[in-house]
């Protein structure tokens, strides 16, 4: 299996992420960084999934309370007060461990010849990798990254969370030299935990199966009331999903530049698709510009449920 870390503001659907990663790569550590709520919460949310999942004995590295530049403000409408609410997970039995996420990362690119980093929350740590450590931009094998768009935004009309969160951090990472698989809001939204797919996991009958339903259950509703779509996005298990089970995405080389100074465009993923048919999203000539990133267009929404449910059957 491919090595990997995960760099996540466990959250709903890092929480499913996490499960991915853990039974579809070679899951070498997550790291955790603000988001869905602070740090701490999401470090401890992290924590709480592994030990369900029975992967306690994978490193957690803590990382980034704010990004880059400002400050950060816990918006808890979708996520809840914790980040993770909806559970009746107890609190966890372990914790981070002393080393920095970022040294933590640094250290296993050194050591891991082919590591791959995913990424399913806002970029700050990777950023600051990537710049105090300038050697992993030629020993990273790649970066799967659940975030940006290449049409509509959430946080904002046009920019996706995990990007307006810290647009330098995701314009360091994106200009990088990284090979990139950008994941954004475009295809994510396609994938929705419908209730009938919450009921079928519900009715695996294992603890894993009916945590992930009242997690899903809690997300969907937050997702309904505020964008009225039908049933929560599965975005951060795409991501791993685009690292281990390419298969059910479709990607497009293109160039994708971080917007960070527009009054209604921060944190925007401006991708150049003028390459693509407008109807197909299939490429009709070369590239414009200088392609930095693969950009999932299409996704087998079905595919991904299918390869889920099987992750979410091997859990406890
Ligand atoms: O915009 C969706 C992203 O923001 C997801 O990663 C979700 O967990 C939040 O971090
Ligand atoms: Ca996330």
């Amino acid at each position: 299996m491919i090595p990997a870390l995960l760099d996540c503001d466990t959250g709903h659907d890092d929480a499913m992420a996490i499960l991915m990663a853990g039974r579809r790569l070679d899951l070498r550590g997550v790291t955790t960084v603000f988001g869905n709520a602070t740090v701490a919460d999401t470090t401890a949310n992290t924590c709480r999934i592994l030990e369900l999942a029975g992967l306690a004995h994978v490193p957690v590295a803590a990382g980034a309370a704010a990004p880059l530049e400002g400050t950060f403000v816990h918006e808890s409408g979708v996520h809840g007060m914790t980040g993770m609410d909806g559970h009746d997970l107890p609190p966890p039995a372990g914790g981070a461990i002393d080393e920095s996420a970022v040294d933590f990362i640094a250290r296993n690119i050194d050591a891991t010849r082919g590591l791959h980093l995913v990424a399913t929350g806002p970029l700050t740590n990777i950023a600051r990798v990537l710049t105090s450590f300038p050697g992993t931009r030629a020993a990273l094998a790649g970066i799967s990254i659940m975030g940006g768009s290449t049409g509509q935004g959430n946080a904002t009309p046009v920019a996706e969370y995990n990007i307006q969160a810290d647009p330098e951090a995701a314009d360091i990472v994106f200009n990088s030299g990284v090979p990139i698989r950008m994941v954004g809001l475009n295809v994510t939204r396609q994938v929705a935990a419908t209730p009938e797919r919450r009921h079928c996991l519900r009715s695996l009958g294992n603890r894993t199966g009916q945590v992930v339903a009242d997690l899903l259950d809690f997300f969907s509703d937050r997702l309904e009331e505020r964008y009225g779509l039908a049933g929560a996005s599965m975005h951060d298990p795409l991501a791993v999903a685009a690292l281990c089970d390419p298969d059910m995405l479709r990607f497009e080389a293109m160039e994708v530049s971080i917007e960070r100074e527009g009054a209604h465009t921060r944190g925007m993923t401006v991708c150049d698709l003028r390459h693509l048919c407008p109807l197909t999203l299939r490429r009709q000539r070369e590239p414009l510009g200088c392609p930095n990133a693969e950009v999932a267009v299409a996704v087998d929404a079905g595919l991904f449920w299918e390869r889920f449910i099987e992750v979410v059957v091997a859990c406890p």
